[in-house]
Parts: structure tokens; sequence; C-alpha cells
């Protein structure tokens, strides 16, 4: 019987450090896209980590356990009611004739958790809406009506050019006005600070989404947007000499208030795009001649402290949509949604670790109103 063939063919056996190599070579690979990705290899590439390391340095200290953005806030809870005339633009359930429920925050521009609501230029609104056929809508809104920069690298530089300089505590008036130099967009955005009106209120302010969004009807047609939430309480001037003499919590101690005696409430206004409108650039408004429609409202019921509130480990990340609406490729948007999780994750572990501890406790106090 001729012999049979061996089961190995030990002739044709690989060397050892053919094996080895080959293992080295694939955790080689895996060790470099981790590090590339994390932005080891490229120290001026720009991450959502080094965008929060420059807002924390902006601020001129960490807060533990507050956003890195936006830090002085207050809870809300309420709901978003569809009137239906948003049926024809998106197919999101929150806009037929229902009610979705909500948790938000209203909140002012800057990092500190305790700066003066008389001196914040920002205020701003965000929601996380939840409909009853289980999808989500989370937005992040300011009552500025324009972003002041094209891109997110601007955005970038502007945050550092804003930056305490270490010398003096305050941002160096050069590198201010070489960013300035550098935008001319910005023109607009310093502008509407200097003289857009202040109100006296949260409750009547309009917030803006400013990137644009794509609504999906059920057709799956498609179309580009941007909306606002225009308050139904009525606009009253704050004189610079009121804002001076106000406290420095003037703005949730009013909310409280007007919230006990009744709740507020904004229209929800949809912009609808045309042809040749800035899509990818927030920076850019679009003509008051284009077509607006109302879709449904947002009443506000209830506000709590942040400290203790359901809005506190809330992400208003406003790229979390519902079935119907879609981001629009402005890549402000995605920076966005990877910086605001950097600075959650960063929140949390304070939060998680004990860091916050001390912090949250000295946090501005605020009667619930639930
Ligand atoms: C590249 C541009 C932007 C960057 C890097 C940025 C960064 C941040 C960060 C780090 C936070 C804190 C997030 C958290 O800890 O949960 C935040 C909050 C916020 N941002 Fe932005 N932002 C940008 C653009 C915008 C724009 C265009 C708007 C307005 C339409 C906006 C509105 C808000 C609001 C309202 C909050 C507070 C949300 C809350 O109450 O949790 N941001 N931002």
């Amino acid at each position: 019987m001729p012999d049979k063939p061996p089961l190995i063919d030990t002739h044709a056996r690989r060397p050892a450090w053919l094996a080895l190599f080959a293992i080295a070579l694939i955790a080689g690979t895996i060790a470099f896209a981790f590090a590339w990705v994390a932005g080891w290899l490229s120290p001026d590439r720009l991450t959502p980590e080094r965008f929060v390391d420059a807002i924390e340095k902006g601020n001129g200290e960490v807060y533990p356990g507050f956003r890195r953005a936006h830090a002085k806030g207050v809870c809300i809870a309420g709901y978003f009611e569809g009137n239906g005339e948003g049926a024809a633009l998106s197919s999101t359930r929150m806009f037929e004739k229902v009610r979705s429920p909500f948790v938000g925050r209203m909140s002012v521009g800057g990092g500190s958790p305790y700066g003066l609501d008389n001196k914040a230029r920002v205020r701003s609104m965000a929601l996380e809406l939840r409909s009853d056929d289980g999808q989500q809508w989370r937005m992040a809104m300011n009552s500025f009506p324009f972003f002041g920069v094209s891109s997110v690298e601007a955005f970038y530089e502007q945050t550092r050019a804003n930056a305490p300089d270490p010398a003096t505590g305050k941002p160096d008036p050069a590198k201010q006005a070489a960013f300035a130099e550098a935008h001319p967009e910005f023109k607009r955005f310093a502008a509407w600070a200097k003289d857009a009106p202040w109100s006296t209120s949260w409750a009547s302010t309009t917030y803006n989404g400013v990137n644009a969004f794509r609504f999906i009807n059920a057709a799956g047609e498609g179309r580009n947007v941007r909306w606002s939430m225009r308050p139904r309480t009525p606009f009253v001037v704050m004189t610079p000499e009121q804002r001076e003499a106000a406290d420095g919590d003037f703005l949730s101690e009013d909310l409280q208030a007007r919230l006990a005696a009744d709740a507020l409430r904004w229209d929800m206004v949809v912009t609808i795009a045309e042809a040749g409108d800035a899509i990818l650039d927030a920076s850019q408004p679009w003509p008051e001649a284009r077509q607006h429609i109302t879709v449904g409202s947002v009443v506000v019921e209830s506000t709590s402290p942040q400290t203790t509130g359901a809005c506190r480990d809330i992400n208003f990340d406003p790229l979390v949509l519902p079935k119907g609406v879609e981001g629009s490729g402005d890549p402000v948007l995605a920076a966005r949604s990877a910086v605001y999780s950097v600075s959650f994750n960063r929140r949390e572990r304070d939060i998680a670790s004990g860091t916050a501890g001390a912090a949250i406790g000295n946090a501005p106090t605020q009667v619930d109103t639930k």
C-alpha cells in the first residue's frame, strides 16, 4: 500500500518569524490607526478633544460637572404641539396634531456656571422632544440669528483668539483684531452683538436653529430649511441701565415667576430655502422674503435646577433627529455633534468620579416649579 501523504505538509510550513512579522504588522497597523484617529500623530489637526481643550482654556478654568460651553442654565419641561401645517414638509410624527413631551434647558452663552445673566449676550434654548412613535428630536438654538463664522476651523480660531492672556487675565486685543481681519463674515455677527436690543426675559427671546437641516416628507420630497422659536411673550427692551442694575440671576428668577403664573409659548417657524441660499454656511442669513411656515408651538410648563433636573445628563446633540429630519451636510453640525459628545463625557466623568461634588453643591440655587 502506498504511503498516505502527511496531513501537514511540513515542507510548506512558513517560518515562525513570518507569522510573528504578520502579527506585529497587524498590531502596528491597529496602533497606528488609533494614534491617527486620536490625533497623536498630527498635533495641529483639529480634533473634538482639542476643540474642548481650547474651550476650557478660553473659559479661564474648568468647572467640573458643568457643560464646557453654555455652562449656566436651568432645566425646563413641557411639550411641543404640532398644528398639522408641517406635515407637508416632514414626515415626523411631531408635526401632526399631537403633543410630544420634552425635557429642555434654557441657558446663557459662556463657560462659567456662575456667570452673570446681565453680561451674557447670547441666550439659548435646547430641547429633547420625544414622539409617541419612539423618535427623538434634539435641538440647541441660540438668540443670534446667524453664526459668527463660516467654518469649524474659524470658530476654533475665534475660541483661541478670545482666550484670556495669562499675563492680563483678559483676551489679547491684537489676537482678536487679527481674527476679525481674517474672517470678514464676523463683522455681521459683531454688529448684531453690539446693536441688537436685549430683552428682559428668556421668555420673550427668539431662539434660532441657525444651521440648515433637511426635511423629508412622506412622498420622499426633501427641502432645505432653518427654523426659529418665536416667543408669544411680547418683546420688552432692556436698556443698558436696567441691565447694569439687574441681578446676576435675573433670567432664572424671571422664568420661575412667569411659570408660577402660566405656561410660556413659542411658535416654531420654519424657513424654506430657495436655490442659491447658503446651506453649508450658517454665517450667511437667507433673504427675509423666503417662505415661513408655522408648524406648531413649544409650551414650557416647568423649570428645575440644572444640577438636579432631568436636563443635566442630556447631550443636546443637534444631529439626534427623528425620521423626516436630516442634517444638511453643514460641517458645523458634524463638528457640534463630536464636540458636544466630548464635553458631555468630560462632565459626566467629573460627576461619576466625584470631582464635581462640591461645585455642583455650590451651583446657583433655584426653586423647582414642578
Ligand atoms: C463648531 C461650532 C460649535 C461648537 C464647537 C460648539 C460647542 C459647544 C459645546 C462644547 C457645548 C456644551 C455641550 C455639552 O456639554 O452638553 C455647546 C452647547 C450649546 N451650543 Fe454649541 N457649539 C457650536 C455651535 C453652535 C451653534 C451654531 C449653536 C446654535 C444654533 C449652538 C448652540 C448651543 C447651545 C444652545 C448649547 C447649550 C445646550 C445645552 O443646554 O445643553 N452651538 N456648544
